[in-house]
């Protein structure tokens, strides 16, 4: 097909605004699925469902079938995330715009457009002999319960030869990867209350508890000025990489001057000083602040004590913590670094535990192979910082877990002017088309 009308049809997707943490923003969110399982249907698939909720379905599919051949899941999302702060866009954020071969939009690499990658590939193919099922779903950024739901059900969606996850990305322009590990994610809101409401600063302050003041020490107890996070037995199960692995990682395209001074953009990186800053994004876990709420922030002066304040932190975790144990270590931290006389507590939003990938089996030397072919260069393998909620249950039924991508590392995800370059968009096409016909062929 012309890529012209491609790239319509992907700007059909990418201006849904399916953010699926807003509730406001459900009924796009089922626009989206409606996208996907159109998208589906043009492709040639068959018993496309909506599973689990109305607003937010998993969506569902099965690709004509190939009787004998190896069945290939493929994962992904339409959701996205909020596009906030507006103000910092370009262009807006719903309104796909192409500029300098690139396409700009929230979702344009995470993860709208490696979907549509995902599904074009398979137009593109001469029917390959691979039976396609599909779980695309609604909600993976905030934290995919419809779908743990449904293969709490219906473990058997996930019975497959490979599944494929591609909502990564490469670790630098002509640097194709694959993933050994995820992080998992802890995300909670933590409350602090002094007083029964809030105190004119005069007639009070000197002599009564801000909750803004509080909670900001009780932060910087969890986690010190050196980047050690102080929640008791939280290290325990961390393992620093192996040599080898530590080693195979100097030789990567991965330079720390570059990583501050062109991506990050920033004056220094922080963090344990002992590791080096790959180790910090890929082995080891983090505690980040993403916002905090209460007291007065509006326009103009007010002169308040607040009575309440609240923050939104996360913890990444590395394989071998679990999600249960550092929920109950990080309550039992804020109970422990919290003066008597303020109210803590603590809400959980979402979270995930971590993964680890073998890629050891034949599939991924396939993959590597279709990159190979198509870019110059074969798969790296590589850790990744960031998580995906299902990626132990998709791996539940045994199936290796392919983790790798075509975006860059520079694309922006989460952030303003998110975008994905059409470059690779193209070969990720090709890569993907070229790895169908390879799994097919492999069949006897
Ligand atoms: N595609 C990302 C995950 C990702 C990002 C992996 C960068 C590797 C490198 C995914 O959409 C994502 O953002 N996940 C959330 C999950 C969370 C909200 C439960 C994340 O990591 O914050
Ligand atoms: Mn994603
Ligand atoms: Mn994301």
């Amino acid at each position: 097909m012309d890529r012209d009308q491609l790239l319509r049809e992907l700007t059909e997707f990418l201006r849904i605004p399916s953010i699926s943490t807003l509730p406001a923003h459900n009924q796009d969110c089922r626009a989206a699925a409606e996208w996907v399982a159109a998208g589906l249907r043009r492709i040639g698939c068959h018993d496309i469902q909506f599973l689990g909720s109305e607003t937010h379905p998993v969506v569902w599919g099965k690709g004509p079938d190939v009787p004998g051949a190896p069945t290939l899941l493929i994962y992904g999302h339409y959701d996205v995330q909020p596009p906030d702060p507006l103000a910092e866009w370009t262009t807006p954020p719903f309104e796909p715009t192409q500029r300098d071969g690139r396409i700009y939009a929230r979702g344009a690499a995470d993860d709208k457009g490696q979907v549509f990658c995902l599904l074009q590939a398979i137009a593109a193919s001469r029917r390959p002999a691979v039976n396609f099922r599909f779980l695309i779903e609604g909600e993976e950024e905030y934290g995919s319960k419809v779908l743990f739901d449904l293969l709490k059900r219906e473990p058997q969606r996930v019975r497959a030869d490979a599944a494929l996850v591609a909502d990564m990305s490469y670790i630098a322009p002509g640097w194709p990867a694959v993933y050994t590990t995820l992080r998992g994610l802890c995300y909670a809101e933590i409350t602090v209350r002094t007083s029964k409401t809030d105190l004119h600063s005069g007639e009070y302050g000197g002599a009564a508890p801000n909750a803004h003041e509080e909670l900001s020490r009780l932060l910087g107890r969890l986690k010190g000025a050196d980047g050690k996070i102080n929640i008791p037995g939280f290290y325990g199960p961390v393992k620093r990489p192996s040599k080898t692995e530590l080693a195979a990682w100097k030789k990567l395209p991965f330079n720390e001057k570059d990583f501050l001074n062109k991506r990050v953009q920033g004056k220094a990186l922080v963090g344990l000083k002992k590791a080096s800053v790959l180790e910090r994004l890929w082995a080891l876990p983090t505690f980040e602040i993403h916002g905090i709420l209460g007291g007065f922030t509006g326009d103009g002066a007010k002169t308040v004590i607040p009575a309440e304040a609240t923050a939104k932190v996360s913890l990444r975790l590395v394989p071998n913590q679990k999600l249960a144990t550092v929920e109950g270590q990080l309550v039992a931290a804020v109970k422990r670094f919290a003066p008597t006389y303020v109210t803590a507590s603590v809400r959980f939003l979402h979270g995930a535990d971590p993964a680890q990938i073998k890629i050891d089996t034949p599939a991924f030397q396939l993959l590597d192979q279709a990159f190979k072919e198509v870019t110059g260069r074969g798969t790296v393998p590589a850790r990744a910082g960031g998580s995906i909620p299902v990626v132990p249950a998709l791996a539940s039924a045994g199936a290796p877990v392919i983790l790798t991508g075509i975006g860059l590392p520079d694309d922006r995800l989460h952030a303003p002017n998110e975008k994905l370059e059409l470059k690779q968009l193209w070969d990720g096409i090709e890569v993907f088309r070229r790895f169908y016909e390879l799994l097919g062929n492999g069949r006897t």
